[in-house]
């Protein structure tokens, strides 16, 4: 699910939710599409704060164990990079922040706050704007989560990942469940009804029956946002090795796919609706800053390899570009003294790659894509003019995996699961269309 759609995000340049890593160089695509300004102005922002304290083992996100973090030139430059993005873009309001990682719950409230500070300076900054601090139950403790509170954090997302101690340990997570759940009970006593939890399935070890007990303790205690991950076994991981070396055996394809549709349904039971292929919510606790990203709405990327989607303020037309930021910190630090941001990579999306951001990551949500929202990014082609007619896209729909009618298109429930193999046949219809029917506007320069 989430995870193993990684490859396709990367090869589009889209962020994959919770990712937050880059590398590469300039590159450029023409564009004909003239992106309306008014939208461009607002955005949501992301800060990558890159450390952690103890790498765990399944994770290749941009993270590094530092021996000691210089919080004073983190800061600043965490500061000058938002100040310097922001001026470099058309923003003018910023409807929420997420402070991800690695681990940002390690920085200093003060970082938060001087962050918060800097962008409620050089643009507006919504008054009920969501802000997210991604939490390790682990270094939660370190700076109280009240002092966050303080800083201008309204919303926590606690990485619990497993109430279960084995799984923890072959996570390589530095935290038992007791102190998850003391994180947890503390972070809902601060933002009630704000609080997220991540939790992992398909651990080595987990059957579907433990699984679903320990799903039900999660509902037990959670507040009203549940993120789901299927562990993915990515290459370079301790875990990896350990796969490949047959210490240890991750559950196979029916099991974690059994595991999934358990588990919706035990969050369906429990009145949390499932909003995105990972994300469920009860009481309309929504991630706001998710949605953001989901319904291709821009946002700039601050921090070590973060990623960010805006129109630029340079440019004479109003195009929207992909960025990546400088992937290891030390050197993004002196990119940023030196430029005062320390972009790596531009991309100038054009129509064709701005349509195959709406698709993929419209489709993860349940709602999907509404004519409507298709139409706000391509009102000359309507989506049964771009995907109506093939062969391919009618057999997913007889196999009753997707959905194309008068509301827009979107998934199944059956057919959220099979999200990954759904979007490459999408793609390749609205690639064969462009070049087809508009190739001006498909044409990529490298
Ligand atoms: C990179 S972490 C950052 C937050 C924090 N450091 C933590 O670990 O809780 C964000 C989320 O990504 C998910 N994640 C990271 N690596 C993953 C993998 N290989 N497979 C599935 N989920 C993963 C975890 O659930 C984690 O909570
Ligand atoms: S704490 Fe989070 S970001 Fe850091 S290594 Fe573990 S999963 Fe990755």
């Amino acid at each position: 699910m989430t995870r193993s759609l990684r490859p396709l995000f990367q090869r589009l340049g889209l962020m994959c939710p919770c990712k937050q890593t880059g590398e590469g160089r300039v590159a450029r695509v023409h564009s004909s599409q003239k992106e309306n300004p008014r939208d461009s102005q607002h955005a949501s922002l992301y800060i990558h704060w890159p450390y952690c304290l103890k790498r765990c083992s399944y994770c290749n996100f941009n993270k590094y164990i530092p021996r000691s973090v210089d919080n004073k030139v983190m800061t600043e430059c965490l500061q000058q990079e938002t100040q310097t993005l922001l001026q470099l873009s058309r923003v003018s309001q910023i409807s929420s922040v997420f402070f991800g990682g690695g681990t940002p719950s390690l920085a200093q409230a003060s970082t938060i706050a001087a962050v918060l500070e800097t962008v409620s300076a050089h643009t507006r900054l919504c008054d009920h704007a969501e802000v997210t601090l991604e939490v390790n139950p682990a270094s939660a403790g370190r700076t109280a989560l009240p002092d966050f509170l303080s800083a201008g954090v309204n919303r926590f997302s606690v990485g619990v990942q497993s109430l279960n101690d084995a799984s923890l340990r072959v996570l390589g997570r530095d935290h038992d469940p007791v102190q998850a759940l003391q994180t947890l009970a503390e972070a809902r006593t601060l933002c009630p009804g704000r609080v997220s939890v991540d939790v992992m399935f398909g651990i080595p070890g987990q059957s579907v029956a433990s699984w679903e007990s320990e799903l039900e303790e999660v509902l037990r205690v959670c507040d009203d946002h549940v993120s789901l991950y299927q562990l993915t076994l990515e290459r370079g991981t301790h875990l990896y090795k350990q796969v490949q070396l047959g210490e240890v055996r991750m559950p196979a394809d029916d099991v974690t796919a059994s595991m999934y549709r358990s588990a919706r349904k035990i969050l369906e039971q429990a009145g949390f609706l499932q909003y995105e292929v990972s994300n469920f919510a009860r009481q309309n606790a929504v991630s706001t800053h998710n949605l953001g990203y989901w319904r291709a709405q821009p946002y700039i990327g601050v921090g070590p390899g973060a990623h960010g989607r805006f129109v630029p303020r340079a440019l004479g037309v109003a195009h929207r570009e992909a960025r990546t930021q400088t992937l290891e910190p030390d050197v993004w630090i002196k990119e940023v003294q030196q430029h005062g941001h320390a972009t790596r990579r531009r991309i100038q999306l054009n129509h064709l790659s701005l349509l195959e951001e709406v698709l993929v990551m419209g489709l993860r949500m349940t709602e999907g894509i509404s004519h409507q929202h298709w139409a706000a990014f391509s009102p000359e082609t309507d989506l049964h003019q771009v995907l109506g007619a093939s062969a391919d896209v009618q057999d997913l729909q007889q196999r009753g995996i997707l959905i194309l009618d008068d509301r827009g298109l979107r998934c199944s429930w059956e057919g959220l699961a099979f999200l990954d193999s759904i979007l490459p046949v999408l793609l390749l219809e609205l690639d064969t269309f462009f070049h087809t029917h508009r190739p001006e506007d498909g044409q990529r320069e490298q």
